[in-house]
């Protein structure tokens, strides 16, 4: 019997996520859909924090109403979508009656697999999702997100999978959203989880320090059953390696694919000129391209870098970059180790960089770390010195429990807040979340000219 291993797709949001900044419309997704459909997929990847927010910012899209399109199209294919936990698709902890009703729409609109995940892998903070994934039919693919560090072993990980199964995931996820995943770890890291269970293994990357496919490689090789790959057009750098490529090299390697390379060929012709307007459009920067073994060397997400890099540019003290990369690490130690994965990429990298420009270390402490050290983002994985939690929060006290059992139900209020312009939960929930962007959007809605200006309204006689 052959071996086989399935394929996701992220082209429709992980693949325009990382190489144009989320920028893809509905409209130039839609004439591919029936293809992608027919093409062999496990999954589609389609719905997610960004896409939602971009939706709304950039596109003046209804996102909801992209899932649904997307779900009229795809009527056979698995459709799969990327949850924070607690923190649904942005950045805070929401009420559990918030998470709630979110995963009863998603699912309702069309959402097969939810694939969930903690930024510090605290199982507290996915009990909720798990729980109404369930409750409302959904695939809960639970996810570990990966990092490296003292604490991050394969053991670590492996245990961190065995509470999952016991939790209720149907699947498990390994993303490594930084791209520094290497194939030895990915091997060691696939095989002991398949050791301890049966349910199916999915592993996701990014192609940024040129090792992904030696990585999926090595993945399939321990036994992974799902890797997460993008239509050639809108694959490599910071997105994913092409499904193509990879799918051919697997089937010659005497795997079974299940794909139809005619309709995916079909889907990368579609995509080309599309990918070239973003290019004139400056949308994909060229940079997002290149090869960054840096991200191996320094162990951080290539965003990371980039962003520190123009911080620093911005004040002027480029000459303070190396400086800032070796702090990086200690900073992440003394915080108890926190993967670097949104939000705490950026908020360990902003106290890295506080610590080396003012030239004091810890003299200046955004609230966001000074919120975590209170554990109001849940457990960190490792643990903060008597001494460092002094010098951030002084006496203050450390919260013990879930931090979500702070927060009282809110839907109720949302839903009052939003009155006569809600016309569904999937408002409420679209104003939840995203208040500065849902308002405008809804207003727009019920009134064409709304955020026409007065004194910009030619009047032809
Ligand atoms: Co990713």
């Amino acid at each position: 019997m052959k071996k086989k291993i399935r394929f996701m797709d992220t082209i429709l949001r992980d693949a325009h996520q990382s190489l144009i900044a989320t920028r893809m419309s509905t409209e130039q997704m839609l004439p591919v859909l029936e293809k992608l459909d027919e093409a062999g997929y496990h999954s589609l990847e389609v719905w997610g924090g960004a896409t939602f927010d971009a939706s709304l910012r950039y596109l003046n899209e209804d996102p909801w109403e992209r899932l649904r399109i997307i779900r009229k199209h795809v009527k056979n294919t698995k459709l799969q979508m990327l949850l924070r936990g607690q923190n649904i698709l942005g950045y805070k902890h929401y009420p559990d009656d918030v998470v709630e009703a979110f995963i009863e729409k998603a699912i309702e609109n069309g959402i097969d697999i939810v694939r969930v995940f903690d930024a510090l892998n605290d199982l507290r903070n996915l009990e909720t999702s798990v729980r109404a994934i369930k409750k409302y039919g959904g695939h809960c693919q639970m996810c570990i997100c990966y990092t490296i560090s003292d604490i991050h072993t394969v053991d670590y990980y492996v245990r961190l999978s065995s509470e999952m199964v016991k939790m209720g995931a149907d699947s498990i996820a390994i993303k490594d959203m930084a791209g520094i995943l290497t194939p030895d770890i990915a091997y060691k890291l696939v095989k002991g989880i398949k050791e301890i269970t049966d349910i199916p293994v999915q592993v996701h990357t990014h192609a940024t320090s040129g090792i992904s496919e030696m990585t999926y490689m090595k993945a399939v090789e321990a036994g992974a059953d799902v890797i997460d790959t993008a239509v050639s057009t809108f694959s490599g750098g910071t997105s994913q390696p092409a499904t193509e490529s990879l799918g051919i090299a697997l089937e010659e390697l005497g795997y079974e694919t299940g794909l139809h390379f005619d309709n995916i060929k079909e889907v990368a012709e579609h995509f080309k000129p599309i990918k070239e307007q973003f290019r004139k459009d400056g949308i994909l920067n060229p940079k997002v391209m290149d090869v960054e073994p840096d991200t191996l060397i320094y162990q951080v997400p290539g965003g990371m870098l980039s962003n520190l890099l123009s911080q620093l540019k911005e004040a002027r003290k480029e000459n303070l970059y190396e400086e800032v990369l070796r702090e990086v690490p200690k900073v992440r130690a003394e915080l108890g180790y926190p993967p670097l994965v949104t939000p705490l990429s950026q908020m360990v990298g902003t106290q890295a960089l506080m610590n080396v420009v003012s030239g004091e270390r810890y003299k200046m402490v955004p609230k966001e770390i000074k919120d975590y050290v209170k554990g109001l983002y849940g457990t960190p994985p490792g643990e903060i010195s008597k001494e460092m939690r002094e010098k951030i929060i002084g006496n203050d006290e450390v919260l013990l429990m879930r931090p979500a059992d702070l927060l009282k139900p809110e839907m109720d209020n949302f839903r009052k807040e939003l009155g006569d312009l809600a016309e569904s939960t999937e408002d409420v929930l679209m104003y939840a979340l995203f208040p500065t962007l849902a308002l405008p959007f809804l207003k727009k809605r019920n009134d064409p000219f709304y955020d026409i200006e007065i004194q910009n309204v030619t009047v032809i006689l």
